[in-house]
């Protein structure tokens, strides 16, 4: 803020959460320049609203709450924060998959509901992740992190890739013990895993989610938790946040996480330093650091 206000002038928003829409797209009007957060949904009315927008700067990574062709039509740039919160995303990641495979979140509420007897031999047994096959789809900046941070648990490490010598899809999903998704949310990955992909997964394998809720079918997910068919997820984005399917919530064999990927002060503060830096650069008629191509 303090860079924004040295700047430009800056008009913000004080209420809590998202602006409501229609006060977005009466406040665009006249602003040459828009920061967004993945709560915002910067759709067409909104970026026609904006006659006088030159850059939408997205305080995260993803952008899929932005409609990226009218913004393109509209000679609007939009500019992302890529890099800064690979680390933090892969370290939440990982967290999750311990998590899920230790069974923490099941140990920790067995204990602060008072049930706890005491140390047992056999008691909560997880999976240990050396020598198992951690499957990534989505091998980018955070998947590729993820990768080496498993690698470094002893996990063999297969992926997905449109282009490159990756695994086929449906080959990953019935060799690997975890998958991991990291692609953006799109039109081509909605729904990305639903029945017949969580059918094909090993009945002992985990899913784990930090990406964007909508790549899961949640319904189908929560049906296969509850039959078993696959042994757990670990999940941090949901198709209808801040909603989570109630059955979700119910399972034992499920770790939920409200959204917290890059949620350090480092990676936060480092975000929105990008993104300040690149509404500025575009307002001084130079080229954003990050722009969403
Ligand atoms: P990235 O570097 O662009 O990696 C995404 C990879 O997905 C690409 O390298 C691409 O690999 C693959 N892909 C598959 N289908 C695709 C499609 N239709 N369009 C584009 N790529 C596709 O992105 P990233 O920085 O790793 O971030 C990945 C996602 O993580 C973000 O989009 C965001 O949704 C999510 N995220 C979540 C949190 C959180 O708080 N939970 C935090 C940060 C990011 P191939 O070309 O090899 O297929
Ligand atoms: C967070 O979810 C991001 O995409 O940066």
């Amino acid at each position: 803020m303090t860079r924004l206000e040295a700047a430009c002038e800056v008009h913000r928003f004080e209420g809590h959460g998202a602006m409501p829409h229609d006060e977005l797209v009466a406040r665009i009007a006249g602003k040459h320049a828009l920061v967004s957060l993945i709560t915002d949904v910067i759709d067409r009315p909104v970026i026609e609203a904006g006659t006088a927008l030159r850059v939408i700067a997205n305080v995260a990574v993803g952008c899929n709450n932005i409609d990226i062709v009218s913004a393109r039509e509209r000679g609007v740039i939009v500019t992302n924060t890529p890099d800064v919160l690979t680390d933090a995303t892969a370290d939440f990641t990982l967290a999750l998959i311990l998590a899920v495979t230790r069974r923490l979140s099941e140990g920790e509420r067995m204990l602060r509901r008072g049930d706890w007897k005491g140390w047992a031999f056999d008691q909560l047994l997880g999976m240990q992740l050396r020598g198992r096959q951690l499957g990534v789809i989505g091998f980018g900046r955070i998947g590729r992190a993820v990768a080496a941070r498993a690698s470094a648990f002893g996990m063999a490490i297969a992926h997905t890739s449109r282009f490159g010598q990756g695994m086929p899809l449906d080959r990953l999903l019935s060799t690997s013990d975890i998958v991991s998704l990291h692609v953006p949310l799109t039109p081509e990955t909605h729904h990305l895993i639903g029945q017949a992909e969580l059918a094909r997964m090993k009945r002992s394998a985990y899913l784990v989610n930090t990406t964007r809720g909508p790549v899961v079918d949640e319904t189908a997910l929560a049906l296969a938790l509850r039959n078993r068919l696959i042994a757990g997820a670990a999940l941090d984005v949901y198709e209808n946040e801040p909603e989570v399917h109630s059955d979700l919530l119910s399972l034992d064999n499920v770790v939920l996480a409200p959204h917290l990927g890059s949620a350090t002060t480092e990676t936060r503060t480092a975000m929105a330093d990008l993104a300040a830096s690149n509404v500025i650069a575009v307002l001084s008629g130079e080229s954003p650091l990050t722009r969403v191509l």
